[in-house]
């Protein structure tokens, strides 16, 4: 292994270390992370995708969310495994959707279960990433021709369609309508919950020095009887957010695996240190005894 790669995966490892000290981990579940996967053996599984799996929950109306260290790109054709990833984004998903949840915005999620699965509520999933942009970036630029970084003029929403065989391609309010994807209702409700996420990212990130350029959500319908409510599914991380170091232009998400910008547990690490979920400095490598 060339060195520059081995001292790569070396301090991923430190990072997702640290991580589970910090969260209290076990000294097993740190070094052998297979062994949490393989208890879970005996649930059943309901799907497997590119960053998660689900299984069945323990009651109903709940399901497992299990986060993996897979990184994929451009629907897949990139891939790789990033140490650490599905724990820092496990922990991070957390604290956003409980901030989400305290100031009355509804999420799916219930509770964490430990170092890489969520327990949250299932639901009837909206086949639709919801994408709000706060600057140019990615798609937007490429199909506008608008320089990367420009502040837009207002919070920009776009919809494109769940469909990994076409590429999630974007789609306007009409083809929602027409293909009865979301309801007018649903849409406005929508519209709003995507704001909402909005303004608390926003501000939550601009307080520890990170601008929120961009990031998509998804939402997911929620039966209390005949009654229907909408929820914030799925996941809040770095891998669903565009984020950037505002003094430095510093990419702290998945542009950094896209791009090939470095490593992407130190980006992911960084901004979970900043929201105070990892230690400030470098702690101690955690052994048997500590
Ligand atoms: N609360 C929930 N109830 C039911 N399904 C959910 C919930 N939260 C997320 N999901 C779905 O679980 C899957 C999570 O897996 P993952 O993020 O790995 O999928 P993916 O490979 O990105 O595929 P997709 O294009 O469907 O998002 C997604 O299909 C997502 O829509
Ligand atoms: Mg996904």
């Amino acid at each position: 292994m060339p060195l520059r790669s081995a001292a790569r995966k070396r301090r991923a490892r430190l990072a997702t270390l640290m991580a589970l000290h910090y969260s209290g981990a076990r000294w097993w579940m740190i070094h052998c992370p297979d062994l949490e996967r393989r208890s879970m053996a005996r649930r059943k599984k309901i799907y497997e995708g590119k960053a998660k799996i689900l299984y069945e929950g323990p009651e109903p109306g709940t399901i497992v969310q299990y986060f993996k260290d897979d990184a994929t790109a451009f629907n897949a054709q990139k891939k790789d495994v990033v140490d650490g990833k599905g724990v820092l984004n496990n922990r991070l998903s957390e604290y956003f959707m409980t901030g989400l949840i305290n100031i009355g915005v509804p999420t799916h999620f219930i509770r964490r279960l430990n170092m890489r699965e969520q327990l949250v509520r299932s639901c009837e999933i909206i086949p639709l990433e919801i994408i709000v942009r706060n600057f140019a970036a990615g798609s937007l630029s490429e199909r506008l021709g608008i320089e990367e970084g420009t502040q837009l003029p207002r919070p920009i929403v776009e919809f494109c369609y769940k469909d990994d065989d076409l590429g999630d391609p974007l789609v306007s309010e009409e083809h929602i309508a027409a293909f009865g994807w979301a309801s007018q209702q649903d849409m406005d409700d929508i519209l709003s919950l995507a704001l909402r996420v909005n303004d608390y990212l926003s501000g939550v990130m601009y307080g520890v020095g990170i601008k929120l350029v961009d990031f998509k959500i998804e939402i997911g319908r929620v039966f209390d009887g005949d009654f229907q409510r909408l929820v914030v599914a799925d996941e809040i991380s770095p891998d669903s957010c565009r984020l950037w170091d505002i003094e430095t232009g510093r990419k702290l998400d998945k542009d950094v695996f896209r791009r090939d910008l470095g490593d992407l547990t130190d980006a992911y690490s960084e901004v979970a240190r900043r929201l105070g979920l990892l230690p400030q400095t470098a702690v101690v490598k955690p052994t048997l005894i500590n």
